[in-house]
């Protein structure tokens, strides 16, 4: 039986199991057939989630946000520069105080060791809306479109193609632990941390999937049925964006790539995407694109997440 993730943080999909991550899909289905429905779902009425950001978005806030309202409660935008923590207030106290007012605290910044201070002195759910090391919210969303548009995830094979950065890392733990295969291809210097290597290898030996590291695009791209890329030079990392472009170029994410995965591969990215760089305009809007569906999923997987952890 599976036991109650109420009370719990989510920092990384690592401290789920893939149980406790079907569970989430699955609550997230079962809200959004909801809210297609148009039935109200008010499972965190009079519920609050305080949202730090530290760095820009567009998806992680308005869904957040939006998915918040839908399950019946509030949620408050805290830009870090307005809060005291921008002038130099400790994280400690800050989730302390923020403990006593909100139901849960969602943060996005670019130390994950941050991240694990909030949660390690906040008493209501911690949520990693993206760290320079994991961007987990990013990869329940794209578990369940993948379920959703192949009807399954054990035995897919996703390639991702660019940068070793927290959406791949993410993207290595949450598909070693439900089962997909997964194959990174990136150039030597920009491959993904030894560390979440380490930690996906196990969870495969676990879960069955393979785990691929390379830097051959067209080995990576092999049978995929996903085809997944994530920006060049990530929030942080806009003055290496030239170097990185040098780098990168056979990494792209073009028609030539697509041509070279399984037939009717699906085209995955996070989004902000730049066209020309890590994805053709042409990939992107191409018939095989289901980024919007990705993107809107963000919004379901987190009302599954947060009733989960946040509800009774
Ligand atoms: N994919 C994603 O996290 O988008 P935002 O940066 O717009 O939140
Ligand atoms: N890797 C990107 C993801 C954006 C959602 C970044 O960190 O900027």
């Amino acid at each position: 039986m599976l036991t109650s993730m109420y009370g719990r943080h989510c920092l990384t999909l690592q401290d789920f199991s893939a149980e406790e991550i079907g569970a989430i899909l699955d609550m997230a289905t079962k809200l959004k057939a909801r809210q297609k429905k148009g039935e109200a779902h008010p499972s965190l009425a009079g519920k609050t989630l305080a949202m730090i950001f530290q760095k820009p978005s567009t998806r992680t806030r308005v869904s957040f946000e939006v998915g918040m309202w839908q399950l019946g409660g509030s949620a408050l935008f805290l830009s870090s520069q307005e809060l005291q923590m921008g002038r130099g207030e400790p994280i400690k106290d800050t989730a302390a105080v923020l403990s006593r007012y909100v139901d849960g605290i969602m943060i996005r910044t670019f130390d994950h060791g941050e991240v694990e201070e909030l949660a390690a002195f906040a008493s209501v759910p911690v949520i990693n809306g993206l760290t320079d090391l994991l961007h987990p919210c990013q990869v329940l969303a794209d578990l369940l479109t993948v379920e959703e548009k192949i009807g399954h995830l054990k035995g897919v094979k996703l390639a991702y193609l660019g940068d070793g950065n927290n959406v791949a890392h993410s993207l290595m733990i949450g598909c070693s632990k439900m089962g997909l295969d997964v194959s990174i291809a990136a150039p030597q210097n920009y491959r993904p941390s030894p560390e979440i290597e380490e930690k996906a290898r196990s969870n495969a030996l676990v879960s069955g999937s393979r785990i691929v590291v390379t830097s051959d695009p067209l080995e990576a791209v092999e049978k995929a049925e996903v085809i997944y890329t994530d920006v060049w030079a990530s929030m942080g990392q806009e003055e290496e964006k030239q170097a990185r472009r040098e780098v990168f170029g056979p990494y792209q994410v073009n028609s030539r790539l697509v041509e070279a995965a399984a037939p009717g591969a699906v085209i995955m990215h996070c989004l902000p995407a730049y066209r020309g760089e890590e994805i053709t305009a042409e990939v992107l809007e191409s018939k095989s694109s289901i980024v919007l569906d990705q993107a809107e999923n963000r919004l379901h997987a987190q009302k599954g997440l947060m009733a989960l952890l946040m509800g009774k």
